[in-house]
């Protein structure tokens, strides 16, 4: 049977990227396809989604005159040849800055309303208001799309369909919770403010709604859903993972192997695959020479990351100094936080040569860096997947990341046992603070001076299998379930 599936997300690569959720959703209808499932995507119209449609995008293939307030529209295009649906409601969408906030990044004030809307839409297009378009299934991401199943369920469009809702959560931490005021504005019923509805701690909880509504439950990947059931990882809303854990599925992100391919990434000054691991030599020089620093026998360390808590990035602050004592190098590229920002370069200045930083988003340096760089530090407080661990492993920069979430599922360990058997990948801490980091370093330089070791993790990881074809036949094999058992 064919299925088709309106997956709703905020971002999409190579439309719009802020981070993972991107690349993910940028991969899935590729997935899918190959599961015989057809997935079309729906955007909100950015000024660089709109762009992208070409300067003639056609004829609206829907208009509202007023969603939630708003008039809107919506256009058709295509993302990576797949069928894309963008949501143009210039009021809400059409304005520079990010999706999420302004030039100095700054939350947008009515963030509630646009995400609302969004979500109102895609209700009413998986309803089947969209002449032409017809689906079996929505799957939604995020706290930007948490009201989808709240709509589906509870204000369905005047003669729409009821079509059964996957829900995943790519990240606990934002949570889109807003005052109890905007409730009104949301055009829902006034029996959805209630703790089984959208209500949550006395405030309009878009996760929670999308946590509380929607047939199943998915996340990135499977440690982190046992991760969220507990105080520490479930950011007040375990109890409701318990509460819903039949409905639980962790289900762990793939790599789009044509975007992520050394062999053909043309993004990289030398191209390479695991039998010719010296062609790395050249995309090293680049990374010297890009970041300033200076050449020497020691293990180039690398960052790709926002800089942000999350990502344990204050932990590496603090140990650049130790980093550099080991005879290493780091070449860090990363936005976030002004604070960690500013402490970076403030290492950048101290050890000229050996520290480079550059501040700022830049997709080809991603690349870049990955073809270069020795390995790849995530110390990460908690990582629902995390997407840079495995393009380190597809490009032969070994990662040295801490033991959580999707770190933990997709990184083999270099331990004693590991090394004996030729199994490991990478490098595992187990806590995340200064000397827990140090000595994951320490134990990386180590082992990186012993070269038939090392070649053998990078070796090992390229060889790995981080497809979509797995995870591809999970997500099909779910929504057939939740197909069938609506009937
Ligand atoms: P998260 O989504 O939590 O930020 P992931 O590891 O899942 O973490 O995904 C991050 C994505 O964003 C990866 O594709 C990574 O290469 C990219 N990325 C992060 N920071 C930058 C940056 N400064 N420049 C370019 N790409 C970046
Ligand atoms: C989130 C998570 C990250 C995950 C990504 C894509 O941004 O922080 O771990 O890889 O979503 O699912």
């Amino acid at each position: 049977m064919s299925l088709k599936v309106l997956s709703v997300a905020s971002e999409a690569a190579p439309l719009v990227k802020t981070g993972g959720l991107a690349d993910v959703a940028g991969a899935l209808p590729a997935a899918l396809a190959a599961q015989g499932v057809g997935v079309t995507t729906l955007l909100p119209g950015y000024p660089s989604v709109l762009a992208k449609l070409g300067p003639k995008p056609g004829r609206a293939v829907h208009k509202w005159d007023a969603l939630l307030g708003t008039p809107a529209r919506l256009l058709a295009g295509t993302l990576g040849g797949y069928p894309l649906l963008v949501l143009d409601a210039r009021a809400l969408f059409n304005r520079e800055g990010g999706p999420y906030a302004d030039a100095s990044g700054r939350d947008w004030d009515d963030n509630w309303r646009r995400f609302a809307t969004f979500a109102r839409a895609a209700a009413d297009i998986a309803g089947g208001a969209v002449k032409g378009r017809s689906f079996d299934l929505v799957h939604a991401h995020d706290w930007q799309s948490g009201l989808v199943p709240a709509y589906l369920r509870f204000a369905p469009q005047a003669g729409g369909r009821t079509v059964p809702s996957v829900f995943t959560i790519h990240n606990m931490a934002f949570q889109g919770y807003y005052d109890a005021e905007v409730f009104a504005q949301l055009g829902l019923p006034a029996s959805t403010w209630t703790v089984d509805g959208v209500e949550s701690y006395g405030g309009v909880g878009f996760l929670k709604a999308g946590m509380q509504l929607a047939d199943a439950i998915t996340t990135v990947s499977p440690t982190y859903a046992g991760e969220i059931r507990s105080v520490e990882f479930g950011m007040g809303l375990e109890g409701l993972v318990l509460a819903r854990s039949n409905r639980v599925h962790g289900i762990l992100n793939g790599i789009d192997t044509a975007e992520w391919n050394p062999a053909t990434d043309p993004h990289l000054a030398a191209r390479f695959a695991a039998g010719k691991l010296a062609a790395r030599r050249k995309n090293k020089r680049a990374i010297e020479q890009t970041f300033g620093l200076t050449r020497d026998d020691g293990p180039l360390f690398i960052v790709v990351s926002r800089l942000t808590w999350q990502k344990g990035m204050d932990v590496l602050a603090e140990v650049i100094d130790h980093l550099v004592g080991t005879g290493g190098r780091l070449a860090l590229l990363g936005t976030g936080d002004a604070e960690l920002e500013q402490r970076f370069l403030a290492a950048a200045a101290r050890h000229p040569g050996r520290v480079g930083v550059r501040i700022g988003y830049d997709e080809a340096l991603a690349h870049g860096l990955q073809g270069g760089g020795d390995a790849i530090l995530i110390p990460s407080r908690f990582e629902p997947c995390g997407l840079t661990q495995l393009y380190g492993l597809a490009y032969g920069c070994v990662p040295l990341v801490s033991r959580t979430g999707g770190l933990a599922d997709t990184v083999i360990d270099a331990n004693p046992a590991a090394l004996a058997a030729g199994v490991a990948t990478g490098i595992q801490i187990n806590a995340v603070n200064p000397a827990a980091l140090a000595s994951g370093i320490s134990r990386a330089a180590q082992l990186y001076h012993q070269p038939g070791a090392w070649k053998r993790l990078q070796t090992n990881g390229m060889k790995a299998d981080f497809s979509w074809r797995a995870s591809g036949a999970a997500y099909a094999a779910l929504y057939r379930q939740l197909i069938e058992e609506q009937g």
